[in-house]
């Protein structure tokens, strides 16, 4: 047998005589849970593999962790490590200290992380100093902006991982320029909108419209957390002139990130009206259920300008770069800048025009995990 099928038939045969490979995933803040969780699910109908789960509690609150394991049925972590917040140093110390005993305690064949977090670096860090490969999923993203912490944890993670798992068509050129080589990198698609396809029929019966009394497709979603926006307050005011003038167009929903709230608290900022709403974070379902039937969604975060543009939702991203261009030249993002006035331009022409013109990136279909899952046979395969 030849191709994919004959490389499944002979990883079958080759995993049926000896051990099973050992895979340990890491998740250690929100992002990561939905990127994990479609690939927990297809090594497990896989079948062929051995796999744990480790929890660094990177972030730890049952609104920003717990609600993510229940809403996407993920098992329970073998190991909690709960390291908590701290400063960059201290988190990824700590994460290395005691990921480095998981390691030679379990002594895994490959060590799965995703995503750009402190966490993701950290446990690359340790897995390729004990001579563990490491698979990078969300791979070669570059904002080309190292004030922002995801972007060293990107380029530390990359130049590091023995396997460089992309979604986007800039991720190779990116990680080629860097020195990595091209063997490493497989174009594989996007778990998070794998997980977007999969957990949406459940995601539609979540009551949060009527939670918050809203009315599908008559309201826009905030987010925002990125420590360049919120954590000075002088950086923040602009952006909330903007929402509060979008806000008289629009009703707006902003379920606040504790980071931000820290910032309002601690500068005694009052902004929640009836037409900018302030509420805690929302999980995973009732997050998918309001972004698909808001008319705009207003954000800083990564992955929302990808879920965004898989749910063909215009999105306004308030920052000044991206390392997702694809959702900004094929999807439904705009990048605006934090200027007051660019803000408000943007939100209102993109409420007025909605989306033209964008489509779903290639591979956002569903089936990234299984692709994966492909790539970490084969790679069994060639190792023996
Ligand atoms: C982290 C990631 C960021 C990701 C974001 C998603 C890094 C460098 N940053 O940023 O890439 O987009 O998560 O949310 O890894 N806090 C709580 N409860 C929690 C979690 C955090 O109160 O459950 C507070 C912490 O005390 C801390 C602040 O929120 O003061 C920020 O948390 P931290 O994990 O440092 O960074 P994020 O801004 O969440």
């Amino acid at each position: 047998m030849t191709g994919r099928d004959g490389a499944r038939t002979q990883t079958k045969d080759y995993m049926s005589n000896k051990t099973k490979p050992r895979v340990l995933a890491v998740v250690g803040a929100r992002p990561n849970f939905m990127k994990v969780a479609p690939i927990w699910r297809a090594l497990e109908n896989h079948g062929g593999f051995e796999q744990r789960l480790i929890h660094t509690g990177q972030h730890y609150d049952d609104n920003m962790s717990k609600v993510f394991f229940d809403d996407l049925r993920l098992p329970r972590p073998d190991v909690y490590m709960g390291v908590g917040s701290a400063s960059h140093g201290a988190m990824t110390g700590k994460v290395m200290i005691e990921f480095e005993q998981i390691v030679t305690d379990w002594r895994p064949d490959l060590v799965v992380v995703v995503g750009d977090v402190n966490s993701t670096m950290a446990c690359t860090l340790v897995s390729v100093k004990m001579g563990i490969p490491v698979a990078h999923v969300e791979a070669g993203l570059r904002s080309f902006d190292r004030e922002m912490p995801e972007e060293i944890n990107r380029m530390v993670t990359d130049i590091l991982a023995d396997l460089l798992l992309t979604h986007s068509p800039e991720a190779e050129p990116n990680l080629v320029r860097e020195g990595v080589s091209s063997e490493k990198i497989h174009f594989v698609g996007n778990v998070m909108i794998d997980s977007l396809m999969f957990y949406m029929p459940e995601a539609e019966k979540s009551s949060i419209h009527e939670t918050l009394s809203l009315e599908p497709g008559k309201y826009g979603l905030v987010t925002l957390h990125r420590p360049s926006n919120v954590d000075d307050p002088a950086q923040l005011t602009p952006i909330f002139d903007a929402l509060a003038t979008i806000g008289a167009d629009r009703q707006l929903i902003f379920p606040v990130h504790p980071r931000t709230r820290k910032v309002l608290e601690n500068n005694k900022i009052k902004i929640s009206t009836d037409r900018l709403r302030l509420v805690d974070p929302i999980g995973y379902l009732d997050f998918l259920k309001l972004m698909k039937y808001s008319s705009i969604v207003l954000t800083d975060s990564g992955g929302i300008q990808e879920e965004t543009t898989a749910l063909e939702i215009p999105c306004v991203t308030i920052r000044e770069n991206t390392e997702r261009p694809v959702t900004v030249y094929t999807g439904t993002n705009v990048l605006a800048g934090t200027d007051r006035d660019r803000i408000v331009e943007a939100a209102l022409q993109s409420l007025g025009d909605g989306v033209k013109g964008s489509r779903v990136p290639d591979l956002w279909d569903g089936k990234a995990a299984e692709r994966i899952v492909g790539v970490f046979e084969n790679y069994f395969l060639n190792e023996q």
